[in-house]
């Protein structure tokens, strides 16, 4: 029986998506089709406003996901861009199921004129798998060339300890907003299933992978949250170049201080990065 659906573009997670890509492209951190995101959505969020037995069309995907065969997402299109999402949702997003055997996902809104999911697929799907495991909340992946961390990759050591402890003394709520640091991992060939499987392994411990000369992962179990924690660490790279266009560092937070600051906010900063 054909029962009467509302209409999904005023579902609230399409209107995050909307919402999200316009501000990132705002900032700056998604030039022309820079940047992707997925949304682990419940089926009963979908229901409400599609059919979910009328597959529009089904593609194959580079590895086997089915650990989270028959979960639901809203994801950003590849080739697709932010600054577009906004004036034309259904070209640019697309509502997909990861297909029972795990090989291929079902388009079931969206991606209209033969539009595809990202090519950063196994990045996202990946990453998805292993937050779940440390966080059954866990709802988003948010990718975005975020310009002064992008920088920063140039001209600071690539060691994850040394790295999160420069964004860390940057600004004060920074040990608050990701106590568990960033990852970072070698420069890789963006849209594998290689640079996936790099990026969630760090996943299975922090919230934010870089990508040297690229960008950014960011992991959340909502869009603000998401889209806060990548905000913060790339306000913090961008006074890193203030600071260090200025003549670099005459004084700094300590880490007594930095330690201070998690036990006052009951946060636990990830080992290995303070000295005391
Ligand atoms: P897509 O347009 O395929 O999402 O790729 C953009 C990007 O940022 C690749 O890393
Ligand atoms: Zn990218």
């Amino acid at each position: 029986m054909n029962t009467l659906k509302m209409d999904v573009l005023s579902a609230q997670f399409i209107q995050d998506m909307m919402k999200t890509t316009a501000n990132l492209y705002r900032l700056g951190w998604d030039e022309r089709n820079g940047g992707n995101i997925s949304y682990l959505l419940r089926e009963e969020e979908v229901t409400p406003y599609l059919d979910i037995n009328d597959v529009k069309r089904t593609v194959k995907i580079s590895f086997n996901a089915k650990e989270i065969a028959g979960s639901y997402f809203i994801v950003t299109g590849s080739g697709k861009y932010f600054k577009n999402v906004i004036d034309e949702p259904e070209g640019n997003l697309g509502i997909i199921r990861i297909g029972q055997d795990g090989t291929s996902v079902d388009i079931l809104w969206g991606f209209v004129g033969g539009a595809v999911p990202t090519s950063e697929l196994s990045s996202h799907l990946m990453s998805h798998i292993e937050r779940l495991k440390v966080d059954t909340e866990h709802r988003i992946v948010m990718h975005c060339h975020a310009t002064h961390l992008i920088g920063m990759t140039f001209t600071h050591e690539l060691d994850e300890a040394l790295f999160t402890k420069t964004l860390w003394e940057m600004c004060t709520e920074c040990i608050v907003v990701f106590p568990d640091g960033v990852g970072l991992i070698p420069w890789m060939v963006p849209g594998t299933d290689q640079i996936g499987q790099s990026t969630a392994d760090k996943m299975k411990t922090t919230r934010l992978v870089i990508w040297p000369h690229h960008g950014i992962f960011g992991t959340g179990t909502t869009m603000d949250e998401t889209f806060g924690l990548i905000e913060t660490a790339e306000k913090a790279a961008e006074v890193y170049t203030i600071v260090c266009a200025q003549g670099g560092k005459k004084q700094t937070i300590t880490d007594q201080q930095l330690k201070d600051l998690a036990d006052a906010f009951g946060v636990v900063p990830r080992s290995g990065v303070l000295e005391l």
